[in-house]
């Protein structure tokens, strides 16, 4: 069995390549490297010493994906990470998400069901529960107003999914709802490069610690939480990675549309994060208080209970690791992949 990773240049999915290289999966990538670089297959080949088979194609390519599909006769699963993930471009540019998230898994589905591949790992996000009615939030919780073409292409996925394995049950489909991946794997050779200015915290912080930004502002610190600034679930990637392996090993048990939790069930404000970071690398990161961005949330943290429960899953570095090892990914490399 072969497992194909779409999106598995990205940050989510070359640390997921390295969990799956680690536990003797055979593995192939789909990539169109539109928010990732080629080199960081060469580094998860480097960190395990294992090939990856890469294919440089989009997955709204039809007839590429296809050729892809044929030559890899041995894959039963994918992960499917590829897409678009920036909130605030999804909002300038809806269709061009709608297109490539939406379509991009369409066409990927149709390719799967024509190859008779029909187990499917979902990339989805805690963004779907929008403003939670419950915290932590469950995945029984019902799903939330979204606030974002981001949010919604996920969403719509998750709904194109179901009614799929309602037209045909031996799909087995299993949505793994992230909440906020951070940190980096620990030999320091892959981690997150974002294009341009970070939108996301960590990322920001890690850029401010190394001088490319002057200060990093925090959005509000008049939220209804202890020191008033946002709460969030921050969960190592590695971590993330491994439960999509746990993901692997059940997807075949049970039928239909399992629906899980990644977090670690714990939530620290942007203020916890700033100063966990400072210990990690020994430096002051010197920040500002700005308004509140539009669109965020006071808090948001997960009840994991279900994956370890069904998955035998759950996270097991805390925020001190997280900061370490995301220091120790951009420290080392400061450019990114770009040397
Ligand atoms: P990423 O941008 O680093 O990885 C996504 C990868 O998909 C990139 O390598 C990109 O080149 C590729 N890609 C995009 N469109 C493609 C296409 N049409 N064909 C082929 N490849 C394509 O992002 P990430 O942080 O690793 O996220 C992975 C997945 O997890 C995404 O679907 C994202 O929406 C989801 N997610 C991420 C977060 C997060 O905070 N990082 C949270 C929740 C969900
Ligand atoms: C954001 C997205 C979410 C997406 C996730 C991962 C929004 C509204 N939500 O989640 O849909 O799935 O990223 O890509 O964009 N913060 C600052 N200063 C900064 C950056 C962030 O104070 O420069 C604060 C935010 O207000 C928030 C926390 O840090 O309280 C985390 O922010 P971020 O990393 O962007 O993640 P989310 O907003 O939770």
């Amino acid at each position: 069995m072969s497992v194909l990773v779409t999106g598995g240049a990205g940050f989510i999915g070359s640390h997921t390549v390295v969990e799956l290289l680690n536990e003797g999966y055979d593995v192939a990538v789909v990539d169109n490297l539109s928010n990732s670089k080629a080199e960081s297959l060469r580094r998860v080949e480097e960190i395990t010493g294992k090939k990856v088979r890469f294919y440089e194609v989009d997955i709204c390519d039809e007839k590429a994906l296809t050729e892809v599909f044929d030559k890899e006769k041995d894959v039963t699963d994918v992960i499917h990470f590829a897409g678009y993930k920036a909130v605030g471009e999804s909002v300038q540019k809806p269709l061009m998400y709608f297109e490539n998230n939406i379509y991009g898994t369409i066409i990927l589905c149709k390719v799967m069901a024509e190859h008779g591949v029909k187990n499917i790992v979902f990339s989805s996000s805690a963004t779907v529960y929008g403003n939670p009615k419950e915290i932590p939030i469950t995945e029984a919780c019902p799903k939330g107003e979204i606030t974002n073409p981001y949010g919604r292409s996920k969403s719509m996925i998750e709904e194109i999914l179901a009614d799929l394995y309602v037209s045909d049950p031996a799909w087995h489909v299993m949505v793994l709802r992230y909440f906020n991946p951070i940190g980096a794997h620990k030999s320091g050779k892959i981690g997150e490069d974002p294009n341009g200015i970070p939108n996301n915290l960590m990322p920001y912080i890690t850029q401010v610690a190394i001088g490319k930004l002057p200060k990093l502002n925090v959005f509000g610190n008049d939220y209804d939480t202890p020191d008033g600034t946002g709460i969030r679930d921050y969960i190592h990637v590695t971590d993330l990675a491994k439960g999509h392996v746990k993901a692997i090993e059940h997807i075949g048990e049970e039928e239909g549309v399992r629906v899980y939790n990644l977090g670690t069930g714990r939530g620290y404000s942007v203020l916890e994060v700033v100063h966990a970071f400072e210990d990690a690398c020994g430096k002051k990161v010197p920040y500002e208080i700005a308004p509140r961005r539009a669109g965020d949330i006071a808090t948001c943290y997960a009840d994991p209970s279900k994956a370890k429960r069904e998955l035998g899953w759950e996270a097991v570095n805390g925020i001190e690791e997280m900061c370490k090892d995301s220091w120790n990914w951009q420290s080392n490399n400061p450019n990114g992949f770009e040397e």
